[in-house]
């Protein structure tokens, strides 16, 4: 019976079978003729149908290229690493360490140094080329010696991409730092108490910011196959800052108010406060392969950190259930006036739709909102800059596929920022439904 599946394999969760290739699409609205480049979205989308977990898939990226107002194809392809090919092979060694070749590579897709890197946080990045075919993986000559982030972050004034990698035996965590032409250039083990799941972490200009927070590898679940983490009430929860070329002996460590993220805001410093955004949930998966999204909800929580006095404070921004907040690549570790984010369960105001997006003013204090509609469904919202605008700004687009429940297709709709509760100036019909699924990015056609 369908409803007796898993959330994750049914409706617009469900994967999709086939690989298209559609040219000249058709477009309501017209698309900026300064977007020129792919926009790629990554998620799961098992091979056989099956998998015991939303996060546990086969990656399948989703891209649409577009070029001077013209939307010139859609199409999709799996990433064809090992476990693409064997989907029932077993990752994990009974001693937990993962097998970092064969990638499920299906939780972001992220260019960089004129490459495009197909990303799951216990494996190598994997490289695709700009028609979406598979090109192997990449360990950066042999540099790389753990799993690297589906989260690295790019830092605007240095063109680096900063992360990290996280592992089930030691070291647990690593930073790593890879300059504007893509060489690993530093990797630095970090010292943390255990095995905990780091989704994601944040550069602010002169630091990097880890999250070590009680979500705990398990490996009886790991061999049973399912959600291989669970909330622990004695790991305890903290946040270290380090300076961006440091080593662990320059952490600062920073104990919080225990709670789980999966998704950081941004980061940047005030003097010798470092200011830290993110959506928090206060627990997750008590139980090991508990398939829900945890208890409570996640709403936008700010950390602020004295690095003079070593106190930390904490404060919610916004109480409402929301998740994939972005702010504009050129703000990444300055102060942000504006974020963008993912908002759930709209209830009675969301007429069916399960998600709206969220633009935040900081300066302000306000927030709007861009509802789809009755039906219409968004994923995470993608800025793209307008070429040329201030970088503080919300001179730009945001864009996102969006499920249209009516139809069971799926659009890439594109709102002027500026004008964010005003009707899309693009839709982008595509000849298919896109999954939902993770994170996506605007990768600019070379100048
Ligand atoms: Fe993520």
């Amino acid at each position: 019976m369908a409803d007796e599946k898993p959330f994750h394999l049914q409706g617009n969760f469900a994967p999709t079978s086939e690989e298209l290739s559609v040219d000249e699409l058709e477009v309501e609205g017209a698309i900026p003729p300064e977007l020129c480049g792919l926009y790629l979205r990554n998620g799961a989308n098992p091979v056989t149908g099956e998998s015991p977990h939303w996060f546990l898939g086969q990656g399948m990226v989703h891209g649409v290229k577009l070029e001077r107002g013209r939307a010139v194809w859609y199409r999709n392809r799996y990433v064809r690493t090992p476990f693409f090919e064997n989907p029932s092979m077993q990752r994990i060694s009974p001693t937990g360490e993962m097998d970092r070749v064969a990638s499920a590579a299906n939780t972001s897709v992220v260019g960089h140094a004129g490459r495009i890197l197909a990303l799951e946080e216990g494996s190598y990045p994997w490289l695709l080329d700009a028609e979406l075919e598979t090109r192997g993986y990449d360990d950066f000559d042999g540099r790389l010696r753990t799993a690297f982030t589906a989260h690295p972050h790019f830092c605007p004034l240095t063109g680096e991409m900063i992360g990290f990698g996280y592992g089930q035996t030691p070291p647990y965590l690593t930073y790593h730092r890879v300059s504007p032409d893509g060489k690993l250039v530093q990797s630095e083990v970090i010292e943390v108490p255990g095995p905990t799941m780091i989704h994601d972490f944040m550069i602010s200009e002169n630091y990097a910011l880890f999250m070590d927070l009680p979500v705990v590898f398990n490996i009886e679940a790991a061999m049973r196959g399912v959600m291989p983490f669970q909330w622990s009430d004695d790991y305890g929860a903290r946040i270290g800052l380090m300076p961006r070329t440091g080593t662990n002996a320059d952490v600062r460590w920073f104990e919080i108010e225990p709670c789980y993220v999966f998704h950081t805001m941004n980061a940047w410093e005030e003097g010798e406060q470092v200011v830290f955004d993110v959506c928090r949930i206060s627990e997750l998966w008590r139980e090991a392969g508990d398939m829900s999204g945890g208890n409570g909800e996640q709403t936008l929580h700010r950390f602020r950190f004295d690095l003079g006095t070593g106190r930390v404070r904490e404060e919610t921004l916004d109480e409402r259930s929301m998740d994939f907040p972005r702010v504009a690549d050129a703000r990444v570790g300055q102060p942000n006036r504006y974020g963008y984010a993912l908002q759930f369960n709209l209830g009675e105001e969301g007429g069916g739709s399960f998600g709206a997006h969220l633009k935040f003013d900081f300066q302000s204090g306000k927030s709007e909102t861009h509802d789809y509609g009755a039906g219409m469904n968004p994923g995470e919202p993608a800025f793209v800059a307008a070429p040329g605008a201030d970088p503080d700004s919300d001179e730009g687009w945001v864009m996102s596929y969006v499920h249209d429940d009516g139809s069971g297709k799926s659009e890439l709709v594109i709102l002027d920022a500026s004008r964010f509760a005003a009707k899309p100036v693009a839709r982008i019909k595509l000849p298919c439904r896109v999954p939902y699924g993770f994170h996506g990015s605007f990768i600019k056609d070379a100048a």
